[in-house]
């Protein structure tokens, strides 16, 4: 099974779009995919492709470890599509933030949560973020299993703040 976080450090940049277009993709082609909002507070990836049934738990539950896992209609979603799953945001106050800060395994939690069985059905778990430099972003990014994606929109201000941010490139501070 292979976790990929979907990352930026700033909204905008196209990661619910690519993350969603993504997970089609890799539905249509057969794998058992599921989507993570995890973009606590705007629920974009969630409703991207339309959902057949919705859980009555999300992000909110599945990090507060406030769900029983054993009955997985409790927190997945169906979309439309046959093989893509959808574990919906739905924490619109962002308590998450303040949760997962304070508590001692924070970063490590989506990590921790994904290893329950509930989530060996899947070949693929794609994880939205929100573009906000935080805890929640460390702790996607933590849930990788090998790979992240990391989305900039190409246009210069971006890319330059990119490699200003990514890799402390000088010379983006006066590229003429
Ligand atoms: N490849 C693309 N080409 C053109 N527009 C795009 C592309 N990807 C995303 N967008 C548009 O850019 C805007 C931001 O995309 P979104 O996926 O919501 O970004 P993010 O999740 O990083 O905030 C949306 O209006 C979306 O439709
Ligand atoms: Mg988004």
């Amino acid at each position: 099974m292979k976790i990929l976080p979907v990352i930026s450090t700033k909204g905008g940049e196209g990661k619910s779009t690519q993350a969603a277009n993504l997970c089609g993709f890799i539905a249509d082609a057969g794998l058992k995919t599921l989507l993570i909002d995890g973009d606590f507070g705007q629920p974009t990836a969630s409703s991207i492709y339309q959902l057949t049934y919705e859980a009555p738990c999300g992000i909110y539950e599945l990090l507060m470890q406030s769900v029983d896992l054993s009955e997985s209609s409790n927190i997945i979603s169906n979309s439309f599509i046959p093989n893509l799953d959808v574990i919906i945001s739905n924490d619109p106050q962002a308590h998450l933030l303040t949760a997962m800060l304070h508590a001692p395994d924070g970063r490590l939690r989506m990590r921790n949560v994904l290893q329950h069985p509930l989530f060996n059905e899947y070949d693929v778990i794609i994880i939205d973020s929100q573009g906000a430099r935080s805890v929640m972003l460390e702790l996607i990014a933590l849930a990788a299993t090998d790979t992240t994606i990391g989305i900039v929109k190409p246009v210069l201000p971006d890319i330059r703040e990119f490699l200003r941010g990514a890799f402390q490139d000088k010379s983006c501070q006066n590229p003429l």
